[in-house]
């Protein structure tokens, strides 16, 4: 008998993503296999985002697809897990009896068993369904597994099922317990929950024995890791340092951070440790006091920048990455264009631009979302434009000088490789050696892109011998 084939697709954050690929190694080890298209998928699992509506969206027009794929094919197994199966469970389950399973974030611990249980039952439901009925909508039993917990913690995590040899993505906390008044994530994630750093190290120590050399720490507050854990003296700071002990590993990285949690320790961190990233990814979400505290986001921005000298003053090479939200309930002109001001005064090397959507059940969605569309649109177009403009500045820098790369993989466009430098710029490359991909390469960069930059393949041997050059830029 060949084994049944699953088709999973991330619609969310890196969270997300990781929550995937822990599904993927529970479904591995029971037996199945990935399927090359969805259509060739006997279980198909949406792993779902709720932050704004698009996200949602896309899901219920997938949804909506693979109900009627479901009419001809009764044994199908449909799944709806992560965010939106938390936020939309009760409409899921009594209206849409073509899902079959619905499992929030961090119940995945028996995914497996889960996911068996409703394959076996629809191959009977389609095995005993006459001809004649096979245009009636399957009215599925519901398995159902809704919830939240640790138990996506629990589950000791098979290393080798990851997208990338070199690069792995490891959850140091869940949850988030921040006020912002737009934001889902905390209802859809639950209060925070932090991983001792023993089982950190451990599991990072797997990873790197398996032949990863780059890891990105990921929490919704990642620099408030630990603030749970009360009497173990947790924190980012103490994280970095502890997983900088392990010889292999080549680059450490961090997101989200947010910029009540930035303090001198950490910044001493990042100043110290060679291999931790040169970038900070630092929201900020506008530019206006009114909005900002409107938002409960709990800084200034006088309060923001004072953060942002702390930073340069002992770690001057870190450059910060930031997203923003426009036409916040009561966002005016004149709040917007100190958003753009802001921009330019910091000079972030790369921003996310958000237009604000309502999130039902949110305090923002109490209020009138009284921007209009148009004008999000525009106020979206316009703080984009000052963010290329800067990222482009950044990229022209580059231009002339020799920098390391991880290779990534090949890219999309046009068969060169590409891969990231400590700062997370993303470089392309023209060589054909497939060997390269997870080595770090030195390239003189020749051009820049709009998003990117091009270089010239340099003789290897310098940078991989020169482990740890914390520096992106080696002049020739
Ligand atoms: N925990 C991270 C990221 C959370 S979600 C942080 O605090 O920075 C990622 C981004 O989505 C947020 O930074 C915010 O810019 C955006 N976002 C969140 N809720 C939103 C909403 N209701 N509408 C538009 N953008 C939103
Ligand atoms: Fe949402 Fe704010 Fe938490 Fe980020 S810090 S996940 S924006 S509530
Ligand atoms: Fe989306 Fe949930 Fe991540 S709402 S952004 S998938 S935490």
């Amino acid at each position: 008998m060949t084994a049944p084939k699953y088709h999973l697709t991330s619609y969310g954050c890196q969270m997300n993503k990781l929550d995937s690929e822990l599904v993927e190694s529970k479904l591995r080890q029971r037996g199945y296999e990935p399927a090359a298209t969805e259509a060739e998928a006997s279980v198909v699992l949406l792993n779902t985002c709720s932050v704004r509506q698009h996200a949602e969206d896309r899901v219920w027009s997938k949804l909506g697809k693979l109900r009627i794929r479901k009419r001809s094919d009764p044994s199908l197994v449909v799944g709806v897990l992560g965010c939106m199966a938390q936020e939309h469970k009760r409409y899921l389950v009594s209206r849409m009896p073509h899902v079959d399973l619905v499992v929030g974030p961090s119940a995945f611990g028996d995914i497996d068993d889960t996911v068996e249980m409703a394959r076996s039952r629809n191959a009977q439901i389609a095995a005993e369904r006459e001809p004649a009925k096979t245009r009636h909508e399957v009215q599925g039993a519901g398995v159902v597994t809704v919830g939240q917990g640790v138990s996506g913690d629990l589950i000791r995590r098979d290393v080798r099922v990851r997208p990338h040899r070199s690069q792995a993505f490891v959850s140091v906390m869940r949850g988030c317990n921040m006020p912002c008044t737009y934001c889902i994530v905390p209802t859809t994630r639950g209060d925070e929950v932090s991983r001792p750093i023993v089982d950190l190290v451990e599991e990072a120590q797997r990873l790197c024995d398996d032949g990863v050399t780059e890891i990105t720490l990921l929490g919704q507050t990642v620099n408030a890791y630990g603030r749970d854990l009360t009497g173990q003296n947790a924190t980012l700071a103490r994280l970095l340092r502890a997983l900088h002990e392990i010889p292999s590993l080549r680059r450490l990285a961090f997101i989200t951070s947010h910029p009540n949690f930035l303090n001198q320790e950490l910044v001493d961190a990042m100043a110290e440790l060679p291999k931790v990233a040169r970038y900070l990814h630092l929201p900020v979400q506008s530019g206006s006091n009114a909005v900002l505290k409107a938002m409960r986001r709990g800084y200034t921005v006088e309060r923001y920048l004072a953060r942002l000298d702390m930073l340069r003053s002992k770690a001057p090479d870190i450059e910060l990455h930031s997203d923003f939200i426009v036409g916040y309930p009561g966002e005016t002109a004149a709040d917007f264009e100190a958003t753009v001001d802001l921009v330019n005064r910091v000079g972030f090397a790369q921003s996310y631009v958000f237009k604000y959507s309502p999130r039902p059940g949110t305090l923002a969605a109490e209020l009138p979302d009284d921007v209009p569309d148009a004008e999000k649109e525009r106020r979206n177009h316009v703080l984009l434009a000052a963010q290329e403009a800067l990222t482009w500045q950044h990229n022209r820098a580059l231009v002339g000088k020799t920098t390391e790369v991880l290779v990534e993989g090949v890219s999309k466009v046009d068969g060169r490789l590409s891969g990231r430098t400590a700062h997370h710029r993303l470089v392309h490359f023209a060589s054909q050696d497939m060997d390269l991909v997870g080595q770090y390469v030195p390239v003189l960069v020749t051009e820049a892109l709009a998003h990117s930059v091009v270089g010239d393949l340099l003789a290897t041997t310098a940078a991989q011998e020169g482990a740890h050059d914390r520096s992106e830029v080696v002049h020739p």
